[in-house]
């Protein structure tokens, strides 16, 4: 660990992130997902370790292993995640999102294996919209400091504000997943700090660095809000 790291920034401070992709299930064998590797959430938890914190990742399917001196609660859905974030935020200092929650479900997840019509070459699936955590956690009656991700496609600070202020956060970390080599699934991330001070762009860096230079920004914020 660089010298960065023994200072301790985040010492005995408690973190909750989310992290990964939801699976929304249709039936028993079959969900509706996206492509998050969990890779920005599972490298935050690492730096936050890193610099002292007690980590707590809450974590959608991924390839990833727990990164070490961090706990990690297993789940599957939205509401699963919901559920489980709302529980682990009591008592906790710093709440980040990375997790890629599925806006909605499928209204009922059918109990059997769902079978071809034969007289239809359309099937329609009725979705209903996920609780959001990160807004249910900032607005909890222990309201930790909260960092939301947004994934954008266009006017990423326009869209970035928006929820910062919609959803009563202290930072959002913004990125624009259209342009190639960057954000989901990739190894490489570029973003815009956006709070209510203002926007800061960030260099192009691999994820296990910019998680690093995240952890820093995060908490100087942190401690200032404090
Ligand atoms: N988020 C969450 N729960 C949800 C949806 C989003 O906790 N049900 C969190 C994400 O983890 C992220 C932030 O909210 O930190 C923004 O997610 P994003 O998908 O960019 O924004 P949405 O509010 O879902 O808006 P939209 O997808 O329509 O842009
Ligand atoms: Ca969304």
């Amino acid at each position: 660990a660089s010298a960065e790291f023994q200072t301790g920034m985040l010492a005995g401070k408690r973190v909750v992130i989310t992290a990964g992709p939801t699976r929304e299930a249709i039936d028993p064998v079959r969900y509706i997902s996206n492509h998050s590797s969990g890779k920005m959430g599972y490298a935050l938890a690492q730096a936050c370790a890193e610099a002292g914190a007690i980590c707590t990742l809450i974590s959608g399917p991924t390839q990833l292993n727990c990164p070490p001196h961090c706990q990690r609660i297993d789940v599957e859905s939205a509401q699963q995640m919901h559920e489980a974030a709302l529980k682990a935020v009591n008592d906790c200092d710093i709440f980040i999102a990375t997790a890629a929650v599925a806006d909605f479900r499928p209204l009922q997840a059918a109990d059997q294996k769902i079978k071809k019509q034969a007289d239809s070459d359309t099937m329609t699936l009725e979705m209903v919209k996920n609780p959001d955590i990160l807004a249910d956690v900032a607005n909890s009656q222990q309201r930790p400091f909260c960092v939301g991700f947004a994934a954008e496609t266009q006017d990423v600070e326009r869209y970035a504000r928006g929820k910062l202020e919609r959803k009563n956060l202290n930072m959002v970390i913004a990125n624009d997943v259209s342009q190639q080599g960057i954000g989901f699934n990739s190894d490489d991330n570029q973003v815009l700090i956006v709070d209510a001070k203002g926007s800061k762009a960030l260099d192009k860096l691999s994820k296990a660095e910019l998680a690093r230079h995240l952890i820093r920004e995060i908490s100087e914020r942190f401690q200032k809000a404090d």
